[in-house]
C-alpha cells in the first residue's frame, strides 16, 4: 500500500466529509495506523454514528440542544470540585440557515459532533455564533470550521483575538464581527447579539432569539451539574438539588463581576426572554422570575438569607469547642438554621457560595505563625477576591501566647465594602474555659439579634452609592469612583483612561 497516496485521499477526504472530523484528529495527534484509515473509510461510506436515541433533544421545534455532560472531571478550571459533574450545553437553531451557538470542552467533542451531525442531517453548517471563548466553549471550534468550511463565525472582536491565542485560528477570512445590538437573520429567526463583558470574560455576548424568546446567555444562567436526561429546570428538584451548585458556580466563577451582571441584567429587562439556555447546566423555561431573583441577590451582594455560618479554624480542639458553643448560643437565641464549617475540610468554593448566601459570619480561627490560621486567612482572601460585600462579621480568636489572628481579620474585613463587625472580639486562649462563657454568651446574642432584626435597624450598612461609574469601551471593564485617574489602565485589557467613558451613578 503507499501510504503517503492513501494520506492524502485521507486527508481530502477529510476536507469535505463531515465524518472526516475522527481523521482529522488523529492526524492531528500525529498517529495515522491502518486501523485508522479503515474506521475511518467506514465513516465516509455513510455509516451513522450513535448519536444517542431520541437524540438530538429538541430545546424548540427548531432549537436543537447538542450539549454532553462530563462525569468524569474531577475539578471544574482545575480548582473546583464538581462530584455532581458538568454540561458542557451547545445549541443549534434549525432554520432556513443553521447556526450553531457555542461548542463543548475538549473533552467531550467526540459525542458533541456525533450529536451536531445527527441534527444536522445532511445540511450544511451556516453560522457559528461564539458567545463566549474559554475553552470549555470553544475547544471543537478549529474542528467545526475544519468539517464545515463554508461556515462564518459569529462573534465579537475581542473573540476573535483570544480564539486566535489559544487555538492560533485565525478567522479573519470567515468571521462576522458584531457588537451591541447587531442582528444576524437565519430566515424565520432574527437573531440580536447582547455584549456581556466580564460575565465573566471580556469578548462574552449573548444571543436572543426572537421567535422563540430564548436568551443563550453564555455562562450566565449556569450552574454545576451534569445533565441526567432532564434538560429543562422545570424537569429536576432545582431548589434542592441544584441550587447549591448553581449558587457555587456564579460566585465562584462571575462572583467578582457583579456590576457587570447587574448591567445585563438590567438590559435583559427590556427584551421579552421566555427561556434562558446557558452554557451549563438546566435551560430554563418556565419560573425565569425565580433563578433572576437569585442572580440579582448574587450580583448586587444582597443576602439571600438572613441566616448565620459559622467557620473555625482549630488544630487542637480549643477553637473549634468555642465555635459550636457560639452556634448553639446563637442557635438557642432563635436563629435557624446555622451551618457550621471547618475551614480546613470545607472547600473553599463551598465556603464563598455560603458566604454569598448568608448574611452573618462568625469566624473563628488560631493564631499560627503570628497570623491568621492558614486556610482561614485563604478563605478570607479569596472573599475579598471575590468581591463579597454588605455582610455582617462576628471574630473568635484563639492563641496560646499570643493571640493576634482575631485584628488580623478584621483588617480584612475592613476592606470589604459595605462590612462590618458586631459584638466584642472574643479571645480564649488555648481552650475556653467557663471565664470565657460570658464573653462567647454576648457574641452570640450580638449575632443574633442583629440576624434576627435585619432589616430593621441592625442591618447592616448598605455601602455609598458611587458617584459614577467608567466603563472601558473595549471590554467593559467598570470602575467605580468620583474621578478615573488620568494614568488609569484597565485591569482586563490594557487600555488608558481615554478609552473609558463616564456613567453618572
Ligand atoms: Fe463555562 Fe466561562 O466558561
Amino acid at each position: 500500500m503507499n501510504n503517503e497516496l492513501t494520506r492524502r485521499n485521507f486527508l481530502k477526504a477529510a476536507a469535505v466529509s463531515t465524518a472526516g472530523v475522527a481523521a482529522a484528529g488523529i492526524l492531528g495527534n500525529g498517529v495515522f495506523s491502518a486501523r485508522a484509515e479503515e474506521s475511518a473509510a467506514a465513516a465516509f461510506e455513510g455509516k451513522k454514528k450513535f448519536a444517542g436515541i431520541g437524540s438530538p433533544r429538541m430545546v424548540t421545534d427548531d432549537i436543537a440542544y447538542l450539549g454532553v455532560s462530563d462525569r468524569r472531571i474531577q475539578l471544574f478550571e482545575n480548582v473546583y470540585p464538581i462530584p455532581r459533574g458538568v454540561a458542557y450545553n451547545s445549541y443549534l437553531l434549525l432554520d432556513d440557515k443553521t447556526a450553531l451557538i457555542d461548542t463543548v470542552d475538549r473533552s467531550v467533542t467526540g459525542q458533541f459532533f456525533e450529536n451536531l451531525v445527527a441534527a444536522l442531517d445532511g445540511r450544511t453548517l451556516d453560522y457559528l455564533i461564539v458567545n463566549h471563548m474559554e475553552p470549555d466553549h470553544s475547544s471543537a471550534i478549529s474542528e467545526v470550521l475544519v468539517r464545515w468550511p463554508e461556515a462564518k463565525v459569529v462573534c465579537t472582536a475581542a473573540a476573535a483575538v483570544i480564539l486566535n491565542q489559544f487555538f492560533a485560528c485565525d478567522i479573519s477570512d470567515r468571521s462576522i464581527l458584531v457588537g451591541e445590538g447587531d442582528t444576524l437573520n437565519t430566515g424565520r429567526h432574527t437573531l440580536t447579539f447582547v455584549l456581556a463583558p466580564m460575565v465573566h470574560w471580556p469578548e462574552v455576548m449573548m444571543t436572543y432569539d426572537d421567535v422563540s424568546g430564548a436568551l443563550f446567555s453564555a455562562d450566565a444562567f449556569g450552574s454545576f451539574g451534569a445533565l441526567n436526561g432532564n434538560l429543562f429546570a422545570d424537569e429536576v428538584d432545582f431548589e434542592n438539588e441544584w441550587l447549591p451548585d448553581a449558587r457555587r458556580y456564579y460566585c465562584n466563577i462571575v462572583g467578582k463581576y457583579g456590576s457587570q451582571v447587574q448591567d445585563v441584567l438590567a438590559k435583559a429587562g427590556t427584551v421579552d426572554i421566555r427561556m434562558l439556555c446557558p452554557t451549563h447546566g438546566p435551560v430554563w423555561r418556565d419560573n425565569l422570575g425565580w433563578i433572576i431573583d437569585k442572580y440579582v441577590h448574587w450580583s448586587s451582594y444582597t443576602p439571600e438569607d438572613d441566616a448565620v455560618m459559622v467557620v473555625y479554624g482549630s488544630i487542637y480542639g480549643g477553637t473549634e469547642s468555642a465555635a459550636n458553643a457560639v452556634a448553639g448560643l446563637i442557635s438557642r437565641a432563635g436563629v435557624q438554621n446555622v451551618a457550621v464549617y471547618d475551614v480546613s475540610k470545607a472547600h473553599v468554593s463551598e465556603l464563598i457560595a455560603e458566604a454569598f448566601r448568608v448574611s452573618h459570619i462568625v469566624l473563628a480561627s488560631i493564631t499560627y505563625n503570628m497570623g491568621i490560621f492558614t486556610p482561614m486567612k485563604n478563605f478570607l482572601l479569596d472573599l475579598e477576591a471575590h468581591n463579597l460585600q454588605n455582610r455582617r462579621f462576628a471574630i473568635l480568636e484563639n492563641g496560646s501566647w499570643s493571640p493576634v489572628a482575631g485584628d488580623l481579620m478584621v483588617e480584612i474585613i475592613d476592606r470589604l465594602t459595605g462590612c462590618g463587625c458586631v459584638g466584642e472580639k472574643v479571645t480564649i486562649l488555648s481552650s475556653p474555659d467557663d471565664g470565657d462563657a460570658e464573653a462567647l454568651t454576648a457574641l452570640a446574642e450580638a449575632v443574633a439579634q442583629s440576624v434576627l432584626n435585619a432589616g430593621d435597624a441592625e442591618a447592616p450598612e448598605e455601602a455609598a452609592a458611587p458617584a459614577a461609574r467608567w466603563v472601558c469601551k473595549v471590554c467593559g471593564y467598570v470602575y467605580e469612583g468620583d474621578e478615573l485617574p488620568e494614568d488609569f489602565k484597565c485591569p482586563v485589557c490594557g487600555v488608558d483612561a481615554s478609552m473609558f467613558e463616564k456613567q453618572e451613578g
